[in-house]
Order: C-alpha cells, then structure tokens, then sequence
C-alpha cells in the first residue's frame, strides 16, 4: 500500500504568513509513516529549512497543480480566482459555503475537475465544535492592540500600523513596554471570556501585568440580566468576545456614551467577534472594519467628552502568524492523522457530505 501523503501549497493571500501545517506537526506526520511534500514559500512564517529538517520534501513554489492528482493538498486560504478545473483534494478556508462573494465558481472549479474540498471551517467533532479555529489567537492579539491604543491615547496620540509580531513574548513586551512597563492599574471587561478568543484575551491581560481583579469576566451568566451594561463604561478596555448566534440586547449604546460625559472610564473597545454589518452588532457604535494600517475608528461621543475608539480588525490572528499556526495546526493533527482512512472517519466523512450538497447547489446555481 502507498505511504499516506500531503502537500503544503504555498500561501498566495497578501500578508498571510501563517501555514495550516508546521514543521511541528508535519514531523509528527512523518513519524507516524506519512510523506510530507513542502512548496517553498518565502511569505510563510516558517522557514522552508524548517521543514526541511524534520524531513520534509521540499518543491518548487507553487507546484501543486501538477502534483499527482491522489495527493491531498493542503493550504490555509482561499486560492487566487481562476477557472482553472480542480482535479485534487483540496483542504483549506474555502469562505464558498455561505453565500459569500463568488461562491458558486469557485465551487464549479471543484465540478468540472471533479475535486474534493475538505473546508476547514467545517471540520468538527461529534458535538459539532469545529476541530481546529484561530479564536485564541485572536482574542490575545485583540487585546494587545487594544492594550496599544490606549497607551497611545495617554500619549495624546492615536494608534499607528500594527505589524506581525515573530512571537508571543515579543507582542507582550512591545506592549508593556508602551504602557511604560506594566500594564498594572489598567481595567478591562472581557466578554465571551469562557471561548477560545475570551480566553486569549484574558490571557493577554494577565501577561502584560494587569491585576486578576481588574481582569472582569464575563459569559452567558453575566449578560443574562440584559444590556447596555454601566459596567463597560467603567473599564479602560472592552473586549468583545462572544459568538453571536441569535439578536441579544445591545452591550453599549451611543445614547449611554454621550449620557456618561467626561466621567466616562472607557476608551477603547476591541470588537474580536466583529459582527460589524450585522443588523444585531450588539455594539452599534462604529460601522467599518478597521485594518493593520488604520487600526482604530474614532465612536461619536458628543462634544467635549474624551475620545472612545473601536478596533474591528477581522483578522486578527495574522498579528501572531507563529504561534497561531502552531496552535490551530496541533489541533487539526488528530483530524490529518485520520486522513488515510477518509472514507469512514466521522470528521472526513461529515465534511465531504456538506462539500456534497454545497456541489450540488453551486451546479445548480452556475447552470452547469
Ligand atoms: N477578529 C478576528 O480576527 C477573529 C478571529 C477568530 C474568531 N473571531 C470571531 O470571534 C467570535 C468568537 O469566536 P470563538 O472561537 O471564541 O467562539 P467560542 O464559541 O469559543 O466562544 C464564544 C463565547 O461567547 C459566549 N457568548 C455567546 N453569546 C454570549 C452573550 N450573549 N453574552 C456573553 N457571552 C456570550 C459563549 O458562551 C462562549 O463562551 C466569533 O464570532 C468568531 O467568528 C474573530
């Protein structure tokens, strides 16, 4: 029988340095009997050497579309628009699954070259929790920056571009280091602080030196009794964190902003989940996505009140391209180590089923 096989593609979405495997868990492929083929790529975090050292084959940027057509490749984003048919396995964020800009071609690709997707949002285990999600990553990143603005707000300044960190300790030094040292005094709400993004937000807070009981946390208990919530106001930061699946009542509102004047604690707010145009934001108070280059938007807070500005960054884990790998890549291992046996293991079986109806809408839709 054949060695079980995958190919990292390269990543060709600008400023994407993460990679959806690792030297890390491609060893741990390896040692469990699979070959592992690496297109060099001088945009991913990881060095090509890296992978080369733990005996990986490397090829030729690019390559994929000619590899042997029984050869899973694998990549985090979505691939640069095209008709071309696609032959292989492909495992990746397709973003083709709800609708989104594009959908249906970029699924007749899949038809007419008679291809499987494997989307990584969709790969879950029995309690239908996704298997592997960037969220602590980018609950951790969010509240640095968050952490930034408001250093840069004491300074009378407003937050500059925001550029990848090469690690964890390097983000988390930047940022004590631009609060003058600590982040001892400041006070930050949390809330979703039970889910991966809350965790790494409120992880990032303990780190930079913030004490344990200027670290609010909040979940489902806490909200229960129904917003706007004084609470948020009172803090420095606000991070939002939950996964909003059904309309709940506002967090914070404009007319509770205008109405706390220049008592007002808050002054920044990090919205990590950023449900930015949906029609139930419970943070209605800023419209726009915000980006590396211009991290924050400035809140109407009426005349002569302190400013108060938002982050609604929505890819926040880039900001850690290293650590973000290496954690979402571990955690789809278990998944990849059961590629080989695809045909019958719920994870695999359960995403072709769903790549199955997505197909048959997508034919429908393109008239094909
Ligand atoms: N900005 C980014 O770069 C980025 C990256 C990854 C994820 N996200 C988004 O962040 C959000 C959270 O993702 P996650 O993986 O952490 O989800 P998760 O399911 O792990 O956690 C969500 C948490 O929110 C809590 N929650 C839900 N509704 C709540 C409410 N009304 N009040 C209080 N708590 C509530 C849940 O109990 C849970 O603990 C998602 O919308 C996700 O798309 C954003």
């Amino acid at each position: 029988m054949s060695r079980p096989t995958l190919w990292l593609r390269c990543e060709k979405k600008e400023f994407e340095r993460r990679a959806a495997l690792t030297p890390t868990t491609a060893r741990r492929l390896i040692d469990a009997g699979f070959d592992i083929y690496v297109e060099r790529d001088d945009q991913r975090i990881f060095d090509d050497a890296e992978y080369e050292a733990v005996g990986c084959k490397l090829v030729e940027n690019n390559s994929w579309p000619s590899a042997p057509r029984e050869i899973p490749i694998i990549g985090l984003k979505e691939l640069p628009l095209s008709d071309e048919p696609l032959p292989h396995t492909h495992i990746q964020f397709a973003h083709c699954y709800k609708n989104q800009a594009g959908w249906s071609s970029v699924l007749a690709r899949f038809f007419r070259g008679g291809g499987t997707l494997y989307d990584l949002e969709f790969l879950t285990d029995e309690s239908g929790r996704r298997v592997a999600a960037f969220g602590y990553h980018a609950g951790f990143a969010g509240a640095a920056a968050g952490a930034l603005a408001l250093a840069a707000k004491k300074r009378g300044e407003k937050l500059g571009q925001l550029e990848p960190y090469a690690n964890e300790d390097a983000m988390v030094h930047s940022v004590k280091q631009a609060l003058g040292g600590t982040g001892k005094g400041v006070k930050a709400l949390v809330i979703g602080a039970l889910g991966r993004c809350g965790r790494g937000a409120v992880d990032l807070f303990k780190k930079i030196g913030l004490e344990e009981a200027d670290i609010l946390k909040w979940d489902m208990a806490e909200t229960a009794k129904g917003g706007p919530f004084q609470e948020i106001l009172d803090v420095d930061i606000f991070v939002n964190c939950i996964y909003l699946s059904s309309p709940i009542p506002h967090f914070v509102t404009h007319e509770q902003i205008r109405a706390a004047g220049k008592g007002r604690g808050l002054s920044v707010i990090v919205d990590v989940s950023c449900d930015t145009t949906n029609p139930h934001n419970p943070i209605p108070v800023y419209n726009i996505n915000t980006t590396f280059s211009e991290p924050t938007v400035p809140v109407e807070v009426g005349p002569e009140n302190p400013p108060l500005s938002v982050i609604s960054i929505d890819h926040l884990p880039t900001l850690l391209p290293r650590e973000a790998s290496e954690q979402f890549s571990l955690d789809l291992l278990p998944s990849l180590l059961q590629l080989p046996n695809r045909q019958a293991a719920r994870v695999w079986t359960e995403a072709e089923k769903l790549f199955k109806e997505k197909l048959a809408l997508a034919v429908k839709a393109e008239g094909l």
